[in-house]
């Protein structure tokens, strides 16, 4: 059994088709992205995961429990931090934990231990007392990650938990979020920031207008490209910038462009082309230095499959 399973999931609002017969799965242990800009329907998928929003069509298992049928074990199975998170500014951080962890039952024995465990964990220990209105966005966001936490739910869905923060608190965040996997709890993670689903995901669902276009890990997403990729970077003594007209003339050259005063990249129809180049190159007399396959990246992967070839 797979910690989630989302089945055909379609969603219209109005009419804005937000869902088009989304399926995938999310492996018990792992991390999950969801990658995909903005509208692609991101939160709409993950608001249908917790029970808060109605498919159209389709259906959905988290750890089992059908969405539609078992809403309170949906509940409890699941951690779920917003897109805007909700922590009450006014109260402080210890309040606003132990107010959700009411809601979700925990008893209060229990509640207590566990706050000053997550606390400790995200090093939030020494501010229990302070009012969550007077902490940085950087540490609000830990506070409601812990809150997602408080009933301790095997699964965590993170809908960008990092877009509003620093370069600093974003890497905090993410190595939280990687201690919690380590920790048992499987994640599925929202985000379009392509360094942090290569970083932090296990495998990638990358999603676009409302349709999950491929489902990989990062590495084999990249992979699949490679065949199909040419570019290399040649890069010379001195300025290049005489010997492009002489590349771009040459046979199988699909693309040559300037990327500093000694270096150029070029785009072949078939990387053998490569050797032709070089040698014509030198035979013109440009001292080349070094030839460097460039290989795909996930943004370029990513790129191709939103916004085509
Ligand atoms: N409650 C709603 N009413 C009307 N349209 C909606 C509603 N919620 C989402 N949409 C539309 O559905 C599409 C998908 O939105 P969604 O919020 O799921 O995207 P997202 O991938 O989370 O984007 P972002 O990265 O900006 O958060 C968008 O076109 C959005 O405008
Ligand atoms: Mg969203």
């Amino acid at each position: 059994m797979n910690a989630v399973e989302a089945r055909g999931l379609s969603k219209r609002f109005g009419p804005k088709l937000a869902l088009k017969d989304v399926s995938f799965d999310v492996r018990k242990g792992e991390i999950m992205g969801l990658l995909g800009p903005n509208g692609a329907g991101k939160t709409t998928t993950v608001r249908i995961l917790t029970g808060i929003l109605r498919p159209d069509s389709g259906s959905a298992t988290v750890m089992g429990h059908d969405v539609l049928e078992e809403p309170l074990e949906i509940r409890r199975c699941i951690g779920y931090l917003p897109e805007t998170p909700c922590l009450y500014e006014r109260l402080t951080v210890e309040e606003n934990l132990a107010f959700y962890g009411r809601l979700y039952d925990v008893p209060e024995e229990e509640l207590r231990r566990r706050i000053r465990d997550l606390l400790a964990l995200v090093g939030l220990k020494d501010r229990a007392g302070e009012k969550v209105g007077a902490l940085s966005k950087g540490l609000k966001q830990r506070v409601a990650i812990v809150r997602a936490l408080v009933h301790d739910p095997p699964v965590l869905i993170l809908d960008q938990p990092t877009s509003d923060l620093d370069p600093a608190s974003a890497k905090d965040i993410r190595g939280l979020i990687k201690e919690l996997n380590r920790s048992g709890k499987t994640v599925l993670i929202c985000t379009h920031n392509l360094t942090e689903a290569e970083e932090l995901c296990d495998r990638i669902a990358i999603i676009n207008e409302g349709c999950v276009l491929a489902v990989g890990k990062p590495g084999e997403l990249v992979k699949d490209l490679e065949g199909s990729h040419h570019s290399f970077e040649i890069s010379s003594f001195g300025s290049i910038s005489k010997y492009l007209k002489v590349i771009e003339g040459l046979g199988g050259v699909l693309e040559v462009k300037q990327v500093g005063e000694d270096r150029a990249v070029v785009v072949l129809e078939d990387r053998k082309a490569i050797s032709a180049v070089v040698r014509e190159l030198i035979l013109k007399g440009c001292d080349v230095l070094e030839v460097r396959m460039l290989r795909p990246g996930l943004e370029e992967v990513y790129m191709r499959l939103v916004r085509g070839p």
